[in-house]
């Protein structure tokens, strides 16, 4: 199985190959492929609308695919869904968990359905509420938590068994800097540990802290691909910073360089002209 999987180039932990998704008209993922190695942390970086979140729905199941190969540590999706499905740890765009439960009856529940040995599911999912100083809501409806400690209960859900790739969905959005820096921190712990993941981000910034390899796309399709070395070289040799070079490869410099403009116009305008 292996051998052949190799043969195939389905080398990595988790292999998407020329995927395509379409609604509609709108070509969300146009043959996109990418490979995520063991113990990497693999960014996908694109602007709203760029194919994320439908890429990794794709990867999940959770939307089917109109053309292209899908492989989590060999395996197909499509053909073993659960045992996919048991060597992921998914964190949605919109957190999405059982609101009237609480956190501790959560994460018993998520131990119970993974077969988990409940003593340590139970002591790792406390350390991970502590380190995310969120203990004092262990025990409220998930329902009355901000957005915030929500995102953090759901972090914590995808990490309690342990799985060999994290696929997160723009993870840091909402959360406080201190709560951003410990979650970085828990990414770092997890891919030194030999565990990979798969992060999705419209941040250019937060991509190049966190990634080994970062894939740029635009419109559905892989623009730029590469380390942040090579990726800083390219910009370099343009004799532009990275965050010029991302807007300009997704098409968003015009739109910046005309809304800065038209700032700057209604700024003067409405100045009086004596400061002028
Ligand atoms: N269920 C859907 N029906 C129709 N269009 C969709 C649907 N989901 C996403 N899209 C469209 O597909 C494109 C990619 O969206 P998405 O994958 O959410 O991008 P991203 O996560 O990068 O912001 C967008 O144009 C979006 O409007
Ligand atoms: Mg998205």
């Amino acid at each position: 199985m292996h051998e052949e999987n190799k043969k195939k180039g389905w080398n990595g932990i988790l292999d998407v190959v020329d995927l395509k998704k379409h609604f509609g008209e709108v070509k969300a993922v146009d043959g996109l492929t990418f490979s995520v190695k063991k113990g990497e942390i693999y960014g996908l970086l694109g602007p709203n609308g760029a194919g994320k979140t439908t890429t990794i729905k794709c990867i999940m199941g959770l939307l089917s695919l109109q053309e292209g190969s899908i492989r989590v540590l060999g395996l197909d999706p499509t053909v073993s869904p659960e045992r996919v499905k048991g060597e992921i740890g998914y964190v949605s765009e919109e957190p999405m968990l059982y609101k009237s439960m609480t956190p501790e009856e959560l994460f018993n529940f998520i131990a119970s359905i993974r077969k988990l040995d409940a003593e340590g599911a139970t002591s790792k999912a406390k350390s991970l509420v502590t380190s995310l100083d969120a203990l004092q809501y262990y025990k409220s409806a998930i329902v009355t938590l901000s957005k915030g400690n929500k995102q953090k209960m759901q972090i914590i859900s995808a990490l309690i068994h342990d799985p060999p790739l994290l696929i997160m969905d723009e993870p840091l959005a909402g959360l406080d800097a201190k709560t951003s820096r410990i979650v970085k921190d828990i990414l770092k712990i997890h891919v030194e540990e030999g565990g990979s993941i798969l992060l999705s981000t419209h941040i250019m910034e937060q991509a190049s802290e966190l990634c080994d390899k970062i894939g740029i796309i635009n419109k559905g399709k892989m623009v730029a691909e590469g380390t942040l070395n090579e990726l800083q070289s390219y910009a370099d040799a343009a004799g532009a910073n990275l965050e010029d070079v991302y807007l300009k490869l997704t098409e968003q410099d015009k739109d910046v360089k005309s809304v800065v403009d038209s700032l700057r116009a209604s700024y003067h305008a409405s100045k009086p002209s004596e400061l002028n």
